[in-house]
C-alpha cells in the first residue's frame, strides 16, 4: 500500500481527507504537529483513527517553533502590510518539516495537507516540502475533492462513520498557535460588515477591560526576550503569559483586508497580543541601540522579510542571506523596556541599555549640554550647499 502523511489537525477538512485518501487506496498516517494551537490531542486522535487513519503521530514542536521560527521573526520585526503577525504563516514551514522529517521515517513517497486551493498556506506548505524534499509528492485533497460545499462533507463524513463534532463547530474558519489566532470566513467575508464579538477568543473586549493600567519589564538579549520583571522566563512561557496580560487589556486585535498571494484580497481577523507586545518593545530597544543608517536600512529588511514568510519562502537562500544580517544587527540590542498597558493598548514607557546610544549630555537643554552648537552652522552649510546653487 502506498503510505501519506498528512498534516492532521482533527477538524472537519483533515478528518474527510483521511478516510478520502484512505478510499483512493492510501496508507494514511496522521501527522499532528502542536505549535500551540491547544484543543484536545486525544480526542483528535481517536477521530483521525476513526476516519481510517493507520496511525498518529503527535509531536510537540512548540520549542522549536519559538527557537527557529517566531524569534528571528521577531528579531526581523516582521509584520506583513502593517498589521498582521503572520502566526499562520510563520507555522507552516515547520510542518512542512515535521511533515518532510516522518515522511523519510515512515518510508512514504507522498505527503498531504488539507488546504484550499485558494489560499497562501497550500502554496507555504508545498514550496517548503519541495525545497527540502523535492521527490516527495504532495496531494492535497480539499483541491481535488467533489464536495462543493461544507454541508456536503459533513454528509460524507455521517455516511461514513467519521465522528465530527458539528455542532461545536464556530461559524469561523479558525488558525492558532503561539503567536497568535487568524479568523475568516462566515461573516466577516462582507468586509463592512464589523467583526461580532464572538469572533475574538485571545482577547478581551478593551470596554471590558481593567482601567488600571499594568506595567510590565520585558529584558532582551540579542534581540531575543529572556526576562519578565526581572525574572528569567523560559520562552514558551513568556509568550503565553504575554498572550494572557495583552489579552486581558483587549491588545493585539487587528482586522484587516490583505493581498493573498494568489492574487485576490481577503478579509481576516488577527488576534496576537504577545506578538504586538514584543515587537514594539523590540523595536523600541533597537531605535535605543542602533545607529541611523543601520536602523532605517534594516527596517526595508524587515518588510521583504515579512513578505518571504507570508509568501512560503521560508527555505531560500535568500531568507538564510536575511538571517544572518539580522542576527548581526542584534548583537547589541540588549536591555529592558518598560511597557504600559491600558486597555486597547500596549506603550512602550521607557527603555534602558548598556550599549544605548542615547547620550543624555548630547540631547539635554539643560547647563550640562556638551554638544556644540557652533559646529552646526558649517554643517548645515555644506548639507545644504547642493541645493544653493
Ligand atoms: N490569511 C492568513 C495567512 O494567509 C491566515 C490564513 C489562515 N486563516 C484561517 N483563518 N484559517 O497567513
Amino acid at each position: 500500500m502506498k503510505k501519506i502523511v498528512l498534516a492532521y489537525s482533527g477538524g472537519l477538512d483533515t478528518s474527510v481527507a483521511v478516510k478520502w485518501l484512505k478510499d483512493k487506496g492510501f496508507s494514511v498516517i496522521a501527522y499532528m504537529a502542536d505549535v500551540g494551537q491547544g484543543g484536545d490531542v486525544s480526542v483528535a486522535k481517536k477521530r483521525a483513527i476513526k476516519a481510517g487513519a493507520s496511525s498518529v503521530i503527535v509531536e510537540d514542536l512548540k520549542d522549536e517553533f519559538i527557537k527557529d521560527f517566531v524569534f528571528p521573526a521577531l528579531k526581523a520585526n516582521a509584520v506583513y502590510e502593517g498589521r498582521y503577525y503572520l502566526a499562520t504563516a510563520l507555522s507552516r514551514p515547520i510542518i512542512a518539516k515535521g511533515l518532510v522529517e516522518t515522511a523519510r521515517r515512515k518510508n512514504a513517497e507522498f505527503v498531504s495537507h488539507g488546504c484550499t486551493g485558494k489560499g497562501n498556506d497550500q502554496v507555504r506548505f508545498e514550496v517548503s516540502i519541495g525545497a527540502l524534499d523535492s521527490k516527495l509528492k504532495v496531494i492535497a485533497p480539499v483541491r481535488e475533492w467533489e464536495f462543493s460545499s461544507r454541508e456536503a462533507q459533513i454528509k460524507y463524513a455521517k455516511a461514513k462513520k467519521i465522528p465530527i463534532d458539528v455542532t461545536k463547530k464556530s461559524p469561523y474558519s479558525i488558525d492558532k498557535n503561539l503567536w497568535g489566532m487568524s479568523i475568516e470566513c462566515g461573516v466577516l467575508e462582507d468586509p463592512w460588515k464589523e467583526p461580532p464579538k464572538d469572533v475574538y477568543q485571545m482577547t478581551k473586549d478593551p470596554f471590558k477591560a481593567s482601567r488600571k493600567p499594568t506595567y510590565i519589564n520585558i529584558g532582551f538579549k540579542k534581540g531575543i526576550p529572556v526576562t519578565l520583571n526581572s525574572k528569567r522566563v523560559r520562552p514558551q512561557a513568556l509568550i503565553e503569559k504575554l498572550n494572557k496580560l495583552g489579552g486581558a487589556y483587549g491588545v493585539g486585535r487587528s482586522d484587516m483586508v490583505e493581498n493573498r498571494l494568489v492574487g485576490i484580497k481577503s478579509r481576516e481577523i488577527y488576534e496576537a497580543p504577545a506578538a504586538s507586545v514584543l515587537i514594539k518593545a523590540h523595536e523600541a530597544l533597537e531605535a535605543l541601540t542602533l545607529d541611523r543608517e543601520l536602523s532605517h536600512f534594516k527596517s526595508f529588511v524587515s518588510l521583504k522579510y515579512a513578505e518571504l514568510i507570508y509568501y512560503g519562502l521560508w527555505y531560500t537562500p535568500l531568507k538564510s542571506a536575511l538571517d544572518k544580517f539580522i542576527e548581526h544587527t542584534q548583537k547589541k540590542v540588549t536591555g529592558v523596556v518598560r511597557v504600559k498597558l491600558e486597555p486597547g493598548s500596549a506603550t512602550v514607557v521607557g527603555r534602558k541599555s548598556p550599549y544605548s546610544l542615547y547620550k543624555e549630555k548630547l540631547a539635554t537643554y539643560t547647563e550640562d549640554d556638551e554638544f556644540d552648537q557652533r559646529l552646526a552652522k558649517g554643517f548645515i552649510e555644506l548639507w545644504g550647499l547642493p541645493y544653493k546653487k
